[in-house]
């Protein structure tokens, strides 16, 4: 085994550190265990995965925590990390369409001439891979996907194998878009990342399952459903497909001790049933402090709460909150997009969520509504689905009404 000593140099770490130093929040009691790879060295990346440790590679969407996916220990290595339960899935990336390491129905090809390389996961029917069962949570399909980025496509290239990754982030916590993202969330363990720049994209790959006729869109991500629709509606292979799409906010049924033990366990072949649509859950993309969506419609009023402004940090779009809520100057704030741009806003949604949790004496994010309030210049722009969907399920769903100075929550 190769021993690559410089990717843990004390010199290293500390200009990664200094470099990103605003994004970066470390414990100083933990000890910083994970190595830093330049983009010159993505041979080594390479040499890593085939050595079955885990390596976080940038993507168009969001970074990804990969392993080799023909090494079970490594896979289950992924979910320790993450400290996500076994029971969701993971997706597979891969850098030539004929070698997928699924089966291939004949569609496929016409689906990978109009979304492939880019942000678009197909769940196909895997006999191929001998870790199929811990890949796919135990239901035999595996997501695949091609990433649209010149890093993740050459580290795929170099390393020739498919490559398991899911967003490299802790379980339930907000996706990363940089490399200081991934080191805040792995910094103390045994993880390698790849210092590339931000992602391009911002939100993660629309996840699809054909069922027979229909098309499910089992997560909508930065490819949107309209576009999925126009694509294949001009295909005469793939016209024929019905597209489906149900949100679905499901509850955590396991605790974080549950995760954790069973995870120390690990004992893959014992684990609970896989669920049908993975990873759908309601708390997910969650910054580490409380958040909500503050909503200016009057329906479901309940109690009034006490929110201090000045503890609060503003995510907004264009200038609607500023516009509406008074006394916002010692309130942190952001917009997503100064100018009502729908593809600027879900660039920022990530990035602008781990930067709120890093503000000093933040106690509550509030996010602006893109469900209810939605402006009527981007009404009609069709990647606000995918936007209001994150910000709905990084607020748990919590939503509050503000009117006269005062925050009401809704129920
Ligand atoms: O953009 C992305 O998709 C990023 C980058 C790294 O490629 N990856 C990512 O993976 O977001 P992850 O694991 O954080 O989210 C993938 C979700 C799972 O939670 C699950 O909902 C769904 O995709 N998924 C993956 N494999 C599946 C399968 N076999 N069956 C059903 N759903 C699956
Ligand atoms: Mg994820």
């Amino acid at each position: 085994m190769e021993n690559f000593a410089q990717l843990y140099s004390k010199e290293r770490l500390h200009s990664f550190i200094t470099k990103y130093q605003d994004l970066i929040q470390v414990d100083p009691h933990k000890e910083i265990h994970c190595g830093i790879i330049h983009l010159d060295e993505l041979h080594i990346a390479a040499q890593l995965l085939h050595q079955g440790e885990l390596v976080a590679f940038p993507t168009e969407t969001v970074y990804g925590l990969g392993a080799n996916a023909k090494n079970a220990q490594a896979i289950l290595n992924i979910f320790k990390a993450k400290k996500r339960p076994l029971s969701d899935p993971l997706i597979v990336h891969v850098h030539d369409k004929n070698n997928i390491y699924t089966d291939k129905p004949d569609f496929l090809d016409s689906f990978a001439e109009l979304f492939w390389p880019g942000p678009f996961t197909i769940v196909l029917k895997s006999t191929q891979l001998e870790t199929t069962e811990i890949l796919s949570a135990g239901t035999g399909s595996i997501g695949i996907r091609i990433p649209n980025h010149k890093v993740a496509l050459e580290l795929l290239e170099k390393a020739n194998l498919p490559v398991a990754a899911p967003s490299a982030n802790l379980f339930t916590h907000i996706s990363p878009t940089s490399a200081a993202h991934v080191f805040n969330d792995f910094y103390d363990q045994r993880v390698h990342i790849i210092d590339a720049g931000r992602s391009d994209n911002g939100i993660e790959s629309t996840v699809i399952k054909p069922l027979g006729n229909e098309l499910h869109i089992l997560r909508l991500g930065s490819l949107a459903k309209e576009t999925i629709m126009k694509k294949i509606g001009q295909s005469d292979q793939l016209k024929h497909f019905a597209i489906k799409y149900e949100n679905k906010y499901m509850q955590i049924e396991e605790s974080e001790e549950d995760i954790e033990k069973e995870l120390v366990e690990l004992n893959v072949l014992e684990r609970k049933s896989s669920m049908e649509a993975p990873g759908q859950f309601l708390k997910h993309y969650s910054a580490r402090i409380n958040s909500f969506i503050v909503s200016f419609q009057q329906n479901s009023i309940g109690q009034q709460i006490d929110l201090d402004l000045k503890e609060s940090v503003i995510i907004d779009f264009g200038s609607e909150l500023r516009n509406r809520i008074a006394n916002l100057d010692e309130t942190k704030y952001k917009s997503l997009s100064e100018n009502y741009d729908a593809k600027e806003a879900m660039f920022n949604l990530y990035d602008s969520l781990r930067w709120a949790e890093l503000q000093q004496g933040a106690k509550q994010i509030l996010l602006y509504d893109f469900d209810t309030q939605i402006n009527h210049k981007v009404q009609n722009d069709e990647n606000v689905l995918s936007i209001q969907d994150k910000i709905y399920r990084s607020a748990s769903g919590q939503k509050i009404y503000y009117k006269n100075n005062k925050f009401y929550l809704c129920q």
